[in-house]
């Protein structure tokens, strides 16, 4: 026998209501405490691209909650990324946020020991080495590097096994498609959010806020509109199961090819896009917790998050474009939408995280719709379950 409708392919939506996390979860510095070591500090987080650091000798430094991270081209191509911390007594290496090394070696400003690209210790600058001390035992605190489609990922956790790659929620999109290694650079937004990171997270994860947030997005992606996310989000799904209008198909209103002011895309489309990737309108690909991935017909988009306190959270948008559609086309139509929606959502989680603090709110319900932000509370929860019984 057939398989129902309902069966094959059923009702996204959550049965009953679930609690949020505790609102304390969302200001608490025992909280965020336990948010960095339970999650932040062992999971492959995106740091930059690769072409960020295109020459030998190139660094950036990066904050991870309290950790200050350098990660380096050496002088035969290869990243690395160290802990921006001397063995010696613990300075401070690199002070500046990007740039490139003077020599082939990292020297600590404060008694110059100096350090390989690679991490070993070198050169000790004092008139005689102690018994026992060996330079061999020093190296830099190495931190695991993984480059991922162009992107680097590092991973704080002393023992971190495999790869970005597995990093990926296998329930999102699949950009493989699209050409991520080749693209370049067309804008950056930095922002600073005052909000906990779970909060833009949890945003991200649910569109019953798109009808009321984000009225020219709704128009663009008509089942944004009607607050889902996708046609399995309607209990009543069953019913227009072949209606490919995109209000329940979840593609871009008729006639809009892309995320842009006029809906129109600007520059060639990837040509290696099958015809449902190009009809979808955009396609994510979630990497918890630091960063998602978007890809658009003529153009990709990432968001990249840091935390940098219980209440504050960084964010580092890029669009990224074909080299030939950067040198050829104007790109403020793509860039104003997309930052427009992102400006939306940041304003409206900076209004969540104002009303967390309120004596009586404990923890808040979740509706049927929000059946993902569901999800990432049950990731969270299992990361710091773990946590607590692998100490
Ligand atoms: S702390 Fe780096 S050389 Fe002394
Ligand atoms: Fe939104």
């Amino acid at each position: 026998m057939q398989p129902s409708a309902s069966e094959r392919d059923p009702y996204n939506g959550l049965a009953r209501a679930e609690p949020t996390l505790p609102s304390s979860a969302y200001w608490d510095a025992e909280t965020y405490q336990r948010d960095l070591e339970a999650i932040w500090y062992r999971n492959w987080l995106l740091v930059c691209r690769e072409a960020d650091l295109a020459q030998p000798l190139a660094f950036r430094t990066f904050r991870v909650g309290t950790q200050e991270i350098v990660v380096l081209r050496d002088d035969i191509g290869e990243l690395h990324a160290f802990h921006n911390t001397c063995r010696h007594r613990g300075s401070q290496l690199c002070q500046e946020s990007e740039g490139r090394l003077k020599a082939r070696l990292i020297t600590c400003p404060y008694h110059a020991w100096s350090y390989s690209l690679r991490g070993d210790l070198v050169r000790v600058p004092s008139k005689s080495l102690p018994d026992g001390f060996d330079k061999a035992d020093h190296p830099l605190y190495r931190v695991a590097l993984s480059v991922w489609r162009g992107f680097v990922f590092i991973n704080l956790r002393e023992d971190a096994a495999g790869s970005a790659q597995a990093s990926f929620d296998p329930a999102s999109g699949n950009l493989g498609n699209w050409p991520l290694e080749t693209l370049v650079s067309g804008h950056v937004l930095r922002k600073v959010m005052n909000c906990n990171w779970k909060i833009f997270w949890e945003n991200f994860n649910e569109c019953l806020h798109c009808p009321g947030v984000h009225k020219d997005l709704s128009r663009l992606v008509p089942i944004y509109g009607r607050g889902l996310m996708s046609r399995h989000d309607d209990p009543e799904w069953v019913r227009n199961a072949d209606n490919d209008a995109p209000e329940f198909s979840g593609g871009l209103r008729s006639g809009a090819e892309t995320w842009s002011r006029d809906g129109r895309a600007h520059g060639p489309l990837f040509p290696g896009l099958t015809p449902a990737e190009r009809a979808a309108g955009q396609t994510y690909a979630t990497s918890l917790p630091s960063m998602f991935i978007v890809g658009h017909v003529d153009y990709v988009r990432t968001v990249r998050l840091m935390p940098l306190g219980p209440e504050q959270t960084g964010l580092i948008a890029e669009w990224l474009f074909a080299p030939e559609t950067l040198a050829a086309t104007d790109i403020d139509n793509i860039i104003a939408f997309g930052t427009q929606v992102l400006e939306e959502d940041t304003a409206i989680c900076e209004i969540n995280q104002n009303g967390l603090h309120s004596k009586r709110h404990m923890a808040g319900v979740l509706m049927p719709e929000e059946y993902d932000l569901h999800r990432f509370h049950n990731w969270v929860r299992e990361r710091h379950a773990t946590r607590e019984t692998t100490g």
